[in-house]
């Protein structure tokens, strides 16, 4: 495996700090990390050093990690589950430690982590290692304890991510996950080659959606003046969405110190619903999709108790452009499952102005460390 990172990229290169060019970053990222995935067997994944007999005879997966790396599991589970039909378990990887992982002969783990070095991921996956596991690491440093201590690597190729709250590693793990959904749907069946192609051919559409949304940043820096004056914000998703809604508000509470919660949308009615009052941000996330409808009440239902929604919809949306005055428009997504990666990358840049205007330090919030290598 060729990873070729020269010194300039971890250098600023004319941006202003490091999140706005890992942000940037995003679209070369995910294309060098599909890059001769293709093989004439369907996706290729020779990271995971298992023969495709034991890769189709696996029967679980845990899949492990923390703060954004444990958002993409989120995600990978819905992946996993719904094209190779094996249940998922996800698990923040500082309470499985106190767990009893239920553990059969052909559990697969999977830890996700962007340095390879977070403390409790590294516990958790010697634990799983000594139950019998197979673990399997996907993750951005080449070398790393995740990567030594794993049965396979999966290197992200991201390139050094250097401030502190995580963008293009997010990303680049979730296409990452969806590569090994696709793998073991065709290990075992559950999904023929022409099936993974077509899943492929969306993910290669994803450099270009991002790169749209990343010239439309200005519609997050005009949505940023909502929280001006906010102490408290609310995102709300549903679906594969409610993972987008947690990441936007981890984006935000980690670098503008705003407090941030996320729900899945039909969860707002069971408490969320109380915080509102005039004024009151939520931001949510409203594509065009089969659960479109549902999302598009929980914004009338917070602008009847005079919340200010920020929506992120698709383009072309006339119902959620009628009831908001800030929407951030992606285009149109090829699945519903590409919209988190797309999606995202409008929230990564709303937390960022916002910050800014906040005059809060982007690349090094307080009180936050990059890897934390303690337990
Ligand atoms: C820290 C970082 C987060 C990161 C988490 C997990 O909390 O501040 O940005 O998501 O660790 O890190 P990892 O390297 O394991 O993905």
């Amino acid at each position: 495996l060729d990873i070729d990172w020269d010194a300039s990229a971890a250098t600023l290169g004319g941006y202003s700090d490091f999140m706005a060019k890992e942000i940037a970053e995003q679209p070369a990222a995910i294309s060098r990390l599909l890059k001769d995935r293709l093989g004439k067997h369907g996706v290729e994944l020779d990271e995971l050093s298992m023969s495709n007999d034991d890769l189709a005879a696996i029967d679980r997966v845990y899949m492990v990690a923390c703060g954004t790396s444990y958002h993409v599991s989120l995600i990978a589970r819905e992946l996993v589950q719904d094209w190779a039909k094996i249940p998922v378990f996800c698990e923040y990887a500082s309470e499985l430690n106190y767990k009893e992982p239920l553990v059969t002969d052909h559990t697969l783990c999977v830890i996700i982590t962007q340095s390879g070095e977070t403390a409790d991921t590294l516990t958790a996956a010697r634990r799983m290692k000594a139950l019998g596991c197979k673990v399997f690491a996907i993750t951005n440093v080449l070398g790393s304890s995740a990567a030594r201590e794993s049965d396979g690597t999966m290197y992200i190729q991201a390139g050094p991510e250097v401030c502190v709250a995580s963008t293009k590693a997010y990303t680049a793990q979730m296409v990452a996950s969806a590569l090994l959904a696709l793998r073991l749907a065709l290990a075992n069946g559950s999904m023929d080659e022409d099936e993974v192609r077509g899943h492929f051919a969306s993910l290669e559409q994803v450099p270009g959606l991002m790169e749209e949304v990343i010239s439309r940043r200005w519609q997050d820096k005009q949505a940023a003046r909502v929280f001006r004056n906010a102490k408290s914000a609310l995102f709300l998703g549903r679906g594969v969405n409610s993972t987008t809604a947690y990441e936007g508000a981890l984006k935000l509470k980690e670098i503008s110190y705003l407090h941030a919660e996320a729900y899945p949308a039909g969860e707002m009615k069971h408490g969320p619903i109380a915080l509102l009052e005039p004024g009151f941000p939520v931001v949510a996330i409203v594509p065009a999709d089969h659960v479109h409808d549902k999302t598009v009440s929980n914004i009338e239902e917070s602008i009847a108790r005079g919340a200010t929604v920020v929506a992120v919809a698709t383009d072309g949306d006339e119902r959620v452009a009628k009831l908001c005055e800030n929407v951030l428009w992606i285009p149109p997504c090829p699945e519903e499952w590409i919209v988190p990666l797309v999606a995202v990358v409008h929230l990564q840049l709303l937390a960022r102005y916002v910050a800014r205007a906040r005059g809060c330090d982007v690349d090094k919030p307080r009180n936050l460390a990059k890897s934390v290598t303690v337990e």
